[in-house]
């Protein structure tokens, strides 16, 4: 059985072990949003900074979940280590990253990146099919050779979570699940039936 008491903490040692169990983008989640009209649409998005506040990603602002988000302020994120049996799933608010840590991720960013987020409109229709090549050539000579800097569409979401859940597999399905709620720093700890 687990016997952590901080979810945090806990968070923490097991995306250590999951960097060295998972070579293959262990920091992959998925990402659950909510539209207006109650449709819940999940996608695969990246963990790229993690702290006590919460789950950072970032995205493009006007994108189906960027919409979503800025509209219900609900996430919910799963992430899923298959080597060790493992699965964190987190509930909480999307809050908006601030400005200067987002433009400290976008500069960190490749430059093709950073092209690439002024010329995707993403997730609207493509038309016509090269509307992503013309627009990638627009911009990559717009900016010429200066420096990038981030479109004013595009930036993180910080989930502040209010439930983070453990789960553990094991034999005959006996699995450990272990769900904190609150948030901050007052959470409260209980197991679940598997
Ligand atoms: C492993 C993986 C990681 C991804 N990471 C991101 C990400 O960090 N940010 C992002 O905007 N899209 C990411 N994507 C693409 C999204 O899954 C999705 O296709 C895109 O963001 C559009 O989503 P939407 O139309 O639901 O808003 C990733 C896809 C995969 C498969």
């Amino acid at each position: 059985m687990m016997d952590q008491s901080d979810p945090f903490d806990f968070f923490n040692s097991w995306m250590k072990e999951a960097i060295k169990a998972e070579p293959n983008m262990p920091e992959a989640m998925c990402l659950s949003t909510v539209a207006k009209n109650g449709t819940v649409s999940s996608r695969m998005v990246l963990l790229k900074d993690y702290n006590r506040q919460g789950f950072v990603f970032y995205t493009n602002l006007e994108s189906r979940k960027g919409r979503d988000l800025t509209l219900s302020g609900r996430a919910s994120l799963c992430l899923h280590w298959k080597a060790l049996e493992r699965q964190i799933t987190i509930q909480g608010n999307a809050e908006p990253v601030d400005a200067a840590t987002a433009d400290a991720y976008f500069a960190s960013r490749p430059r093709g990146s950073q092209i690439g987020a002024w010329a995707s409109r993403q997730s609207d229709a493509m038309t016509p099919p090269d509307a992503l090549e013309i627009r990638v050539g627009e911009f990559t000579k717009k900016f010429a050779d200066g420096p990038v800097p981030r479109p004013p569409h595009w930036s993180g979401f910080c989930v502040v979570p209010d439930r983070i859940e453990f789960w553990q597999g094991h034999e005959s399905r006996l699995h450990d699940r272990l769900v904190f709620t609150g948030g901050g720093n007052d959470w409260t700890k209980e197991t679940l039936f598997p």
